[in-house]
């Protein structure tokens, strides 16, 4: 894929890849609330998710350690080089912080949790989603190939431990939800070989019948949830 050209449905990405990504419309129902303006993405990498949002009508800053995909995410959007765990914003500054299978890399989850409840202001939004481990394909890969592209994967989260963690470190959970029991695999073949998008209608059914008989193996989960006002 040319990640310098934004993602766009019906061009670079076939529109049915979200009829299996149930976070999307959540994602689009957060961007389109008015009190959502200041958006942060940790780990943006290639900068694709800040394209998107800007379809949606907000600028994001991005930021990442990885100083090419920084600059690659500046085709986007404003990005950033710095550390998830050492945000350069002030306290109760954002609206909304997105990350996206980013925590498993960032060695210090709670921290990284702590820091954006600090930056959030009170209310503000925690979009989170991650690869989980209930995935068996996804266990025992990761067991015998513990990285990607380059990058340590040092968190083995389930869906309900993420859950979990996620509202003991002050946030409110409001929606949340697993999907992609075989979809994660096809996400991957078009970045490889983006002529086989094309097949991304046909592999839809597959993946939708999957998740009625077993979708708590699903790869993936989302996490919405609010920053809890009181209490910290
Ligand atoms: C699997 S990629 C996901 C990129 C993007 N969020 C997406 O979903 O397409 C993980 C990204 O997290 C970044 N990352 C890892 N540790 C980080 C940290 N401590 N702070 C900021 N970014 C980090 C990596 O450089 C990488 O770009």
């Amino acid at each position: 894929m040319d990640y310098r050209k934004p993602a766009v449905f019906g061009e670079n990405w076939s529109p049915s890849r979200y009829q299996v990504l149930p976070y999307f419309e959540w994602e689009k129902t957060v961007l389109a609330r008015p009190d959502i303006r200041r958006v942060l993405e940790i780990g943006c990498g290639n900068g694709w998710n800040m394209s998107r949002f800007a379809q949606n009508g907000r600028v994001a800053f991005g930021l990442d350690t990885v100083p090419q995909r920084v600059a690659l995410a500046q085709t986007h959007g404003p990005a950033l080089l710095a550390d998830g765990l050492r945000l350069p914003f002030a306290a109760d500054s954002l609206d909304l912080i997105y990350i996206q299978h980013v925590l498993h890399h960032i060695g210090d989850v709670d921290r990284a949790l702590a820091e954006v409840r600090r930056c959030l202001r009170p209310g503000g939004v925690l979009f989170l989603v991650e690869t989980v481990e209930d995935n068996p394909i996804i266990h025992w890969g990761r067991r015998l190939y513990p990285s990607w592209l380059g990058d340590e994967i040092n968190a083995p989260f389930t869906f309900a431990g993420l859950a979990t963690q996620v509202a003991d470190s002050g946030f409110r959970v409001q929606r949340a939800g697993q999907y992609s029991v075989l979809f994660w695999l096809w996400e991957i073949m078009p970045d490889q070989f983006p002529p086989l998008e094309k097949l991304t209608p046909y592999v839809v059914p597959i993946e939708h019948a999957l998740q009625k008989v077993v979708r708590r193996l699903g790869a993936h989960c989302y996490l919405v949830a609010e920053k809890e006002s009181f209490g910290r």
